[in-house]
């Protein structure tokens, strides 16, 4: 596998995610809204990283089903949310593929009295888009390719490895 970012590049991209969420949202009501799974370590760093007040929730989210890197049926799944009335919602994701995730999820958050809501992913892959949206905070830009680790899966697997990874197609 080669490594597309390491460890050490991430934790320093997403303390300045961090510190640009805490000057944004400074003395608001803040929830972030972590989707599952693949978020599970973005949220974990960033949130630990912001210096203020806030709420965490959490809601699933599942398009990749199986060893199929395409995405198939979107499904929203369980919702770990506080009421979010009046909150301002910070909605975090692992990567803007197709940019269909982030849609349905806005789109299901969007019916709640919400003060406002953004998004924020870990990568943005170019060039994939389908959707009319786009993320409000990013971490890193990537090419087009399948990547794994630092909670983006292939199968379930890699999402414990602490950097970002390119799993080549004769790998998958
Ligand atoms: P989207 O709805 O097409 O934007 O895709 C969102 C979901 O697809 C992400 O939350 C990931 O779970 C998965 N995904 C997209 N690209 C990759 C990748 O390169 N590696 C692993 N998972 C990916
Ligand atoms: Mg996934």
């Amino acid at each position: 596998m080669k490594t597309l970012l390491s460890a050490n590049a991430i934790q320093q991209s997403v303390a300045s995610l961090a510190a640009q969420i805490e000057r944004d949202y400074e003395g608001q009501p803040l929830t972030i809204v972590g989707v599952l799974t693949g978020s599970l370590m973005i949220l974990a760093d960033l949130i630990r990283h912001i210096d203020m007040p806030l709420r965490v929730g959490l809601i699933q989210a599942s398009s990749y089903r199986g060893r199929t890197t395409e995405s198939d049926s979107l499904q929203i799944g369980a919702r770990m949310l506080t009421d979010l009335a009046g909150r301002h919602v910070l909605l975090v994701d692992d990567i803007f593929d197709t940019g269909r995730t982030l849609a349905a999820v806005l789109e299901e958050l969007g019916h709640e009295n919400v003060a406002s809501l953004r998004t924020a992913v870990f990568l943005w892959k170019e060039g994939r888009q389908v959707v009319d949206i786009l993320p409000d905070y990013h971490c890193f830009k990537i090419p087009n390719v399948f990547v794994v680790g630092y909670g983006l899966d292939y199968d379930d697997e890699f999402r414990n490895l602490p950097f970002v990874a390119e799993l080549e197609e004769s790998e998958r």
